[in-house]
């Protein structure tokens, strides 16, 4: 692909310039030395030569620092960058692909001699549509919020977990157009956290996605829940898909972080889900991390929610 290899180029350039230049700093830095100690033990004024090496070496030492600096600082901001290509680029085809179908379902419809049952489905196709977009606005929305340090009001209440995870099972069954049982839930019916159930709601509905977009169309996602040695709530959204490389299994939380293969680029997305996630789970007093045994292994996302007597006590306090 032309733009990921400009991509490439665009790092690779100074990296090269970074192993290049350091290396001869390095080589430099001995060359000279020996020579000064050589010069050192000739000379009657030692004292002006010993210092002439310390000052030197401090000096070549400081400048290779900052050359490895540099070459750090560079590689992240390219990196940066270059994420936010990928980033244009799913925005761009998130939002074209739900408006080209408006446009054709309106045009559809405009034909007078259209059934009443076909215009029916057109309008339910149009309503999923808007109520897509709508959704993908959210998120960016959110996650610009969230991204500069905006405060997300916690809004405590008990949650039926077990009810929630059905909602959500259901949902994102209809939206990846799989069957209702493909989501199995086992969770105790009496489990309540008391958490932002708005908060956990999201959080869920990003996973359990996820879970089914990065998996075959047949491959069944457990939502399971549980309580811990010490209270805390622990929720795992398990699938049988694609997996996680161990190096990206941190990374997949950053904003705009898409694995660049071509399963994952066949698939929508903007990378800003898992981003989400990890910022109102923190939010929440919790953490989220993702364990995979590799490719094609499945994925595991685990949140920990606080014990309840434990957010009860920090909202105690927040209120004081
Ligand atoms: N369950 C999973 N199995 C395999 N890979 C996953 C899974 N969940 C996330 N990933 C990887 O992590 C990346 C980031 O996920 P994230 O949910 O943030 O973004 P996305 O799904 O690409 O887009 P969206 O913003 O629409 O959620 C994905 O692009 C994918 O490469
Ligand atoms: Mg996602």
């Amino acid at each position: 692909m032309p733009q990921r290899r400009r991509n490439l180029r665009s790092i690779s350039t100074p990296i090269i310039l970074g192993a290049v230049s350091v290396p001869l700093s390095i080589a430099l830095l001995v060359g000279w030395a020996i020579v000064l100690a050589d010069n050192v033990a000739e000379s009657d004024d030692a004292t002006v030569d010993v210092w002439l090496l310390v000052v030197g070496s401090v000096s070549f030492v400081v400048v290779v620092t900052i050359l490895l600096l540099m070459s750090y600082y560079l590689a992240r901001e390219i990196l940066e960058v270059r994420r936010q290509d990928t980033f244009i680029d799913s925005v761009t085809h998130e939002l074209k692909s739900p408006l080209a179908s408006l446009k054709l379902c309106l045009e559809t419809m405009a034909r007078p001699d259209l059934p009443e049952d076909k215009r029916a489905g057109l309008h339910n196709m149009m309503l999923g549509d808007v109520e897509r977009l709508t959704a993908f606005i959210d998120d960016v929305l959110q996650s610009t919020r969230l991204a500069s340090g905006g405060s997300v009001g916690i809004n405590l209440s008990d949650v039926k977990i077990r009810d929630l995870a059905e909602r959500i099972s259901e949902s994102s069954a209809r939206r990846h157009q799989r069957s209702l049982g493909l989501v199995r839930i086992a969770i105790d019916a009496e489990m309540e956290v008391v958490t932002d159930e708005a908060a956990l709601e999201i959080v869920l509905k990003n996973l359990v996605d996820n879970a089914l977009k990065y998996s075959p169309p047949d491959a069944p996602v457990d939502i399971v829940a549980r309580r811990d040695e010490r209270g805390r709530a622990i929720v795992e959204v398990r699938d049988r898909g694609m997996g996680i490389e161990r190096r990206h299994l941190k990374r997949v939380f950053n904003r705009f972080f898409r694995v660049q293969k071509p399963e994952v680029r066949q698939r929508r997305g903007t990378g800003l889900g898992l981003f989400v996630v990890s910022a109102l789970v923190r939010n929440m007093g919790g953490r989220v991390e993702a364990e995979s045994e590799g490719e094609g292994k499945g994925t595991t996302m685990r949140i920990t929610l606080p014990a309840n007597d434990e957010v009860s006590a920090l909202a105690e306090e927040a209120a004081q």
